[in-house]
């Protein structure tokens, strides 16, 4: 069947006009490049041009791309149930929630609703997390805490929350106004100067009592950080601290692992690194592996009990948990346990870090962070300084350019100060012989960029 849709697909493109898109596009950015298929690590872009997919789009696509087995998992449940509303059980939804409760979720997460992606899932948990203390009485708690240099999503919640200043750009007047405490992110740290002493997890305590913790009904944040910054990862101490201090203030605590989660980092969940169990966690890209837009929201027992209690209800989104990706979650989660694929990113992301360790040393490659398969580079124009190189330089979007150029596909990250990063997150299934590439073809497209700078 999906040999079938591959072949009539192939035949179709080839009448498709490359500038349709921008026609129609709300900005010049978008379109560019035609994708005509994706298989394994790579992306075909029209007339056979073979680029590898080095973040697996925007660090979504763990398994792989094209595996028919989760086509027709997707095929056989759009057949037999189309739409279903999000509160009635269907056996790919009853599926995908024993095997996330058996398999995946940390202890004492037991409670899933399903999304249509990461922004739904964290205005969710938002929501879920004020219900929770509505329902208890404790009617002042509603301030959720962020980070700064943190992206959560782009609804007007999830950006309120966020610390991404450039995607917030005029956008305040509609976002409320959540107090953010500092990201850990010793490079540039006031506080540590670069030897974090976890002062950036105190930095909360100091925020909670300022704000006055009955005011706050919770805290988030991205285990490791995304591409806002650059795979940012806290030292061991950091997340038990963090833990202690919400466990403290009653602040419930809630892990973004969008990015994170399903493998990502080399573990299920990146909270498994720091021995952290949040109070609710998010899931999204990872979940169905690109497959098929789906998000979710887990928590414990004790978060949702009291919103039951009360008689309230957490409403849905019409299209959560929709059963064909729920099937696609499921067929995904199958191949990761199937082929050891967490154990993969762990083994696989040693490499790429073993590999990288020679641009650690790169004079314009401030510092290389993350785990597993998912890692960044942070360009600078000193690197003993740590100066960026100017905004207009464009040096994140340059070397994106060049990277498709010469063959590999680099997502761009960024944000002030940290200005320029380069986002590496492969599929897990990438062999060490693309990985060898995708870091020869990384080095080369930094040093071409940085030749043509004044
Ligand atoms: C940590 C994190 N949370 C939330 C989101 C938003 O997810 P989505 O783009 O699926 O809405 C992202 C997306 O990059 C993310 O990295």
């Amino acid at each position: 069947m999906v040999g079938e849709i591959r072949r009539s697909g192939h035949n179709a493109l080839m009448d498709l006009d490359p500038d349709a898109i921008r026609r129609f596009a709300f900005t010049p950015g978008t379109g560019g490049l035609v994708i005509e298929r994706t298989e394994g690590s790579w992306l075909v872009a029209a007339g056979g041009r073979r680029i590898l997919d080095a973040s697996g789009g925007a660090m979504v696509a763990s398994i792989g791309h094209g595996r028919a087995e989760v086509a027709d998992a997707m095929a056989r449940a759009a057949a037999r149930t189309t739409y279903v509303v999000p509160p009635f059980a269907t056996e790919e939804r009853v599926r995908l929630s024993e095997r996330l409760r058996e398999q995946w979720l940390p202890e004492g997460l037991t409670r899933v609703l399903f999304t249509s992606g990461g922004s739904e899932s964290v205005d969710a948990a938002l929501r879920i997390a004020r219900q929770h203390f509505v329902a208890k009485g404790e009617t002042t708690r509603w301030k959720v805490v962020g980070r700064e240099l943190s992206y959560h999503g782009i609804t007007l919640a999830a950006l309120a929350v966020g610390g991404h200043t450039k995607r917030r750009k005029g956008m305040d007047p509609l976002l409320l106004d959540f107090p953010h405490a500092p990201a850990c992110y010793p490079l540039r740290c006031r506080m540590c100067r670069g030897r974090c002493d976890l002062q950036c997890a105190d930095a909360l305590e100091a925020l909670l009592a300022r704000e006055g913790p009955e005011t706050v009904a919770a805290f988030i944040a991205e285990p490791i950080g995304g591409s806002t910054a650059g795979a940012l990862t806290p030292p061991d101490g950091y997340w038990p601290r963090i833990a202690e201090i919400c466990r403290r203030h009653g602040v419930l605590l809630i892990a973004d692992e969008v990015m994170t989660g399903f493998g990502r980092t080399g573990r299920r969940f990146a909270v498994e690194h720091f021995g952290v169990v949040p109070d609710l966690l998010v899931g999204g890209k990872g979940l169905a592996a690109g497959y098929a837009p789906i998000g979710a929201v887990f928590a414990k027992e004790e978060v949702v009990a009291p919103i039951a209690a009360a008689g309230d209800d957490v409403m849905f989104y019409t299209f959560g948990a929709h059963p064909a990706a729920c099937a696609a979650a499921d067929a995904v989660l199958e191949i990761v346990r199937r082929e050891k694929l967490v154990a993969r990113a762990e083994s696989m992301g040693a490499l790429l870090r073993e590999r990288l360790a020679r641009l650690e040393k790169h004079p314009h490659v401030a510092e290389v962070r993350g785990r597993g398969l998912l890692q960044s580079l942070e360009l600078v124009r000193d690197r003993d300084t740590a100066e960026p190189f100017p905004a207009e330089a464009r040096v994140t979007a340059r070397v994106v350019g060049t990277g498709i150029r010469n063959g590999v596909f680099f997502y761009p990250g960024g944000c002030d100060p940290a200005r320029d990063v380069i986002c590496l997150g492969p599929p897990f299934i990438i062999e060490p012989r693309e990985i060898d590439l995708l870091v020869d073809v990384l080095e080369r497209s930094i040093d071409e960029v940085v030749a043509k700078l004044d």
